[in-house]
């Protein structure tokens, strides 16, 4: 079997297939799976049933895992869970019940983990329950978006740091966090442009969690951020990842953006897995 890509939309993203990563890969096998990922930013991997242990072995191919914080049901594992259903139970969630409108931000376009002061490389999610309809997951390029701008705007961008910041970003969908869970989730300040070391491409950190430009009012900031928001997710550079049962998708969070689309949570079920590694080593979580 060897492995090949089929790019998924003119800009980024590409099909993956030719390997089972349910299995322990070759240092041959891997070293393709990630200069794919070096250089699609996105990777769907259709046909790819995996248990929590599998995923975990194959995501630790991309480096540290980060542990998942308190609010996540996944929280004390590696794991953050993406469903409407109860982690004890299997059913599900009530549509007013805090959990659920804890998931509403995942809607917003981001990036997993920006918040936090070590960032993530990549984020595995694995479809292991999909509603039969809705529930997409939307991606766009923030590399596509550093390669249309000006000389003068990657001048300027090059000395930004932008302050992101969990609380503001779950607030913004009416989420709030008592003081001890706020506590938990510092603001963390990364420099706007990042540059894969790999291929030395550039991209931008912006999305849901991005409050601030440091040094700037908060009015200018704000409007800065969304004007990039908006010219990084125009329709036409979106990809659309419609799921299949046992889709792998993995992403490169310093790279692209994501955001969840809806479906009928009362009605239909839906669990995907997620393991985030770290562009790093983490902090203690
Ligand atoms: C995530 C996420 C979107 C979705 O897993 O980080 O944002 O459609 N998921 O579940
Ligand atoms: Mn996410």
């Amino acid at each position: 079997m060897a492995i090949s890509l089929a790019p998924l939309t003119p800009h980024f993203g590409a099909k993956l297939t030719g390997v089972d990563i349910a299995r322990p890969l070759t240092d041959a096998q891997f070293g393709e799976i990630r200069a794919a990922f070096d250089e699609y930013s996105v990777l769907v991997l259709p046909e790819q049933p995996l248990t929590d242990e599998q995923q975990i072995v194959f995501s630790e191919r991309f480096g540290i895992l980060e542990g998942t914080r308190a609010l996540n049901p996944g929280s004390g594992t590696p794991f953050a869970r993406q469903s409407n259903l109860d982690i004890r139970t299997g059913e599900t969630i009530p549509a007013d019940d805090r959990r659920m409108f804890y998931q509403k931000a995942n809607m917003l376009w981001h990036s997993d983990s920006t918040f936090k002061a070590v960032p993530s490389l990549c984020s595995v999610l694995s479809a292991r329950e999909i509603p039969p309809a809705g529930g997409a997951t939307e991606f766009a390029s923030t590399r596509v978006l550093y390669d249309s701008l000006s000389e003068e705007e990657k001048a300027e961008f090059a000395t930004l740091v932008i302050e992101h910041d969990f609380v503001y970003s779950r607030g913004t969908v009416g989420f709030t966090l008592s003081d001890d869970e706020a506590a938990k989730f510092p603001a963390a300040r990364h420099d706007i442009v990042r540059t894969n070391k790999n291929n030395g491409r550039h991209s931008l950190m912006i999305g849901a969690h991005a409050k601030t430009v440091v040094g700037w009012t908060e009015r200018a900031g704000r409007q800065f951020l969304e004007d990039l928001l908006s010219r990084a997710t125009q329709p036409n550079l979106i990809y659309r990842h419609e799921w299949r049962d046992n889709d792998v998708v993995i992403w490169d969070n310093q790279a692209v953006l994501h955001r969840a689309t809806p479906y009928d949570t009362m009605n239909h079920r839906r669990l995907m897995q997620r393991t985030t590694i770290s562009s790093g080593v983490p902090a203690a979580e």
